[in-house]
């Protein structure tokens, strides 16, 4: 269970059920966007993975389905998928998701986005945390990503994770023509990465 300043925190890979909520976020982080993007597409994206941040809490409300109708049998599948699976995915409170490309050696960042009334809690802190682990897990050379040039605190917070400025795309958002700012780390799988990387999140996280 991962420590938040003032939340439990869990992280795991997005499912279709989730999408109702992520959508709600993503409308909130990005709502100058005419189109956002087709979750249900990139859940079957192969160089794709997606994830979400949830309120744990939230699992002791699930609902019993338990009733004397039901043979021992189907209490005990019952209790198995809990077990395996946990409770339904659409019971739990999303509260941030974040999307990454693997492609040609790279970890591209393609989406980042924390509930508004969760904001500054360290939710986004967790989830890009969370996505250079399964880079490096992947192997991937190095994480990038691109960023609106006004958005400074989306920039702040890829800077304290090792992301430097590596260069722009002028006009590169179709709804203000505003430009992009390149942002990449160093080779994520060198020792020297992994040993900052441990040393932010041991700083940062378990505050
Ligand atoms: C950018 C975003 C994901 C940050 O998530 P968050 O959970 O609010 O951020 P955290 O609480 O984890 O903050 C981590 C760091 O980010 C930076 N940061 C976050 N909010 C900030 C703000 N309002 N101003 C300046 N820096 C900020 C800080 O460096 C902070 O570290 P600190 O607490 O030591 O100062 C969130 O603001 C968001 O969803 N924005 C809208 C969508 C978006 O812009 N996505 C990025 C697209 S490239």
């Amino acid at each position: 269970m991962l420590k938040c300043k003032t939340m439990k925190l869990s992280i795991r890979p997005m499912q279709p059920a989730d999408i109702k909520q992520v959508k709600e976020i993503d409308r909130q982080a990005f709502p100058t966007l005419e189109t956002s993007l087709s979750f249900k597409k990139e859940l079957r994206n192969e160089i794709a993975r997606y994830i979400v941040a949830y309120e744990p809490a939230n699992e002791s409300r699930t609902p019993s389905v338990q009733t004397t109708n039901e043979s021992v049998f189907s209490r005990t599948i019952h209790k198995i998928r809990m077990l395996a699976l946990g409770p339904p995915p659409t019971k739990q409170s999303i509260v941030g998701f974040a999307g990454v490309w693997f492609m040609a050696g790279e970890a591209h960042l393609i989406t980042i986005a924390v509930r508004e009334a969760h904001r500054g809690l360290s939710v986004g802190e967790y989830l890009l945390a969370a996505v250079i682990e399964i880079a490096i897990e992947a192997k991937a050379g190095f994480v990038t990503l691109e960023v609106r040039s006004s958005n400074q605190a989306a920039q702040s917070l890829y800077e304290k994770y090792g992301f430097a400025k590596t260069g722009k795309r002028k006009g590169y958002y179709s709804d203000t023509r505003e430009d992009a700012i390149i942002m990449t780390t160093d080779g994520i799988n060198t020792e020297d990465f992994k040993n900052r990387f441990e040393q932010i999140k041991k700083n940062c996280l378990s505050k």
